[in-house]
């Protein structure tokens, strides 16, 4: 029998999860998961996460959240090695070593992280070598896939050349890992719709998965949808995307002759589709209260994770110490 392809992905618990992430990247980690076809990896970046502003008990609060969340989207721990990065020290380990095959002038080019230093004061050398953590994270249990939104392809380029950085100086050894985006790559903001939706930007822009149904719809009245030059205006062309993804075909069609035909009513979108979406997300926000009140279970599950992913990389760094001539 073929071995099946390994599937790996993490995000940073740095905020509730938004529909941006849902669409680009939760979404599709479950229905990977539950096709049976893979191997997966789906992990925490507390790591990652450092490189941010948060405190200390925003960190360990967040961290609950996010595993909460990510099980009440579906994710489960009897079909995904599920787990918090910082649990397996080899995600550092590996780091470092990639730090040491992964020349400045790539890191420099990275988009994330020239956006992020125009942001900030002081920025940390965290920021620099993010995405070779990321390398790492991701080569350490040898994935070949990466689901993830359209911002991380870069990084996910940037992992497959650190794999061919580290096979050329010692020896064949990793995978050429691929990213692997969804048909919505890139959800936009609601108040912004030229920017990418992000917990950054604030409350107002985004739809978080656990957001009750009042919130949302008064969220997307306020979606701004006015029409620049000709044809279909960014804030619109974001909505209609929502009803198709959260709404019925029908609703959806009914809005896209609508809008050819001129005779669409903003309003009556914005009405449909919060409704829609606090539907969508009713079981949702039922299953992530009800693992929030049980700490026990998420710490459980997060152990069983841990073991898991441990086991492979362990056997990694084996191999890695060997080849790179480390006693
Ligand atoms: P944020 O930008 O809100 O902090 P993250 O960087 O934590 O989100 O992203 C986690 C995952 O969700 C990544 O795979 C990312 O590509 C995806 N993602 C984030 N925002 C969006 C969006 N607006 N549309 C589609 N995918 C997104
Ligand atoms: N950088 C990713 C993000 O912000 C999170 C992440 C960390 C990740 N390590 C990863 C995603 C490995 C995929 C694979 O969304």
């Amino acid at each position: 029998m073929n071995k099946k392809e390994i599937i790996v992905s993490g995000i940073q618990p740095t905020g509730n999860l938004h529909i941006g992430n849902y669409l680009g990247a939760v979404k599709k980690w479950v229905e990977l998961q539950n096709s049976g076809k893979y191997e997966m990896y789906i992990f925490i970046a507390d790591l990652h996460a450092l490189t941010g502003k948060m405190t200390a008990d925003e960190l360990r609060t967040q961290i609950n959240k996010t595993c909460a969340e990510l099980l009440a989207a579906g994710i489960d721990p009897k079909k995904t090695t599920f787990f918090v990065q910082s649990h397996i020290q080899e995600h550092a380990e590996l780091a470092w070593i990639f730090n040491c095959v992964t020349p400045i002038n790539e890191l420099e080019r990275m988009t994330q992280y020239k956006d992020k230093v125009a942001q900030f004061k002081n920025a940390t050398a965290g920021l620099f070598t993010y995405p070779i953590l990321q390398a790492a994270d991701i080569l350490l249990y040898h994935g070949d896939l990466v689901p993830v939104g359209q911002d991380q392809i870069q990084h996910v380029e940037l992992t497959r050349d650190t794999a061919r950085w580290f096979n050329n100086k010692y020896e064949q050894y990793f995978p050429e890992t691929k990213h692997l985006l969804t048909p919505t790559p890139k959800i936009m903001s609601l108040l912004e719709p030229n920017k990418k939706m992000s917990k950054s930007l604030g409350q107002d822009h985004v739809i978080e998965l656990s957001d009750e149904p009042e919130i949302i719809e008064n969220k997307i009245k306020k979606a701004v949808t006015a029409t620049e030059g000709g044809g279909v205006a960014p804030g619109v062309a974001n909505l209609l995307v929502l009803i198709k993804e959260f709404g019925d075909q029908k609703t959806y069609e009914k809005f896209i002759q609508m809008e050819k035909d001129k005779t669409i009513r903003y309003g009556d979108l914005k009405k449909e589709l919060g409704e829609a979406v606090g539907k969508y997300f009713s079981n949702f926000r039922t299953e992530r209260a009800k693992l929030l009140r049980d700490e026990k279970k998420l710490t459980k599950i997060m152990s069983v994770g841990t073991k898991k992913a441990k086991k492979v990389a362990e056997k990694t760094m084996i191999d890695i110490r060997k080849i790179i001539g480390l006693k």
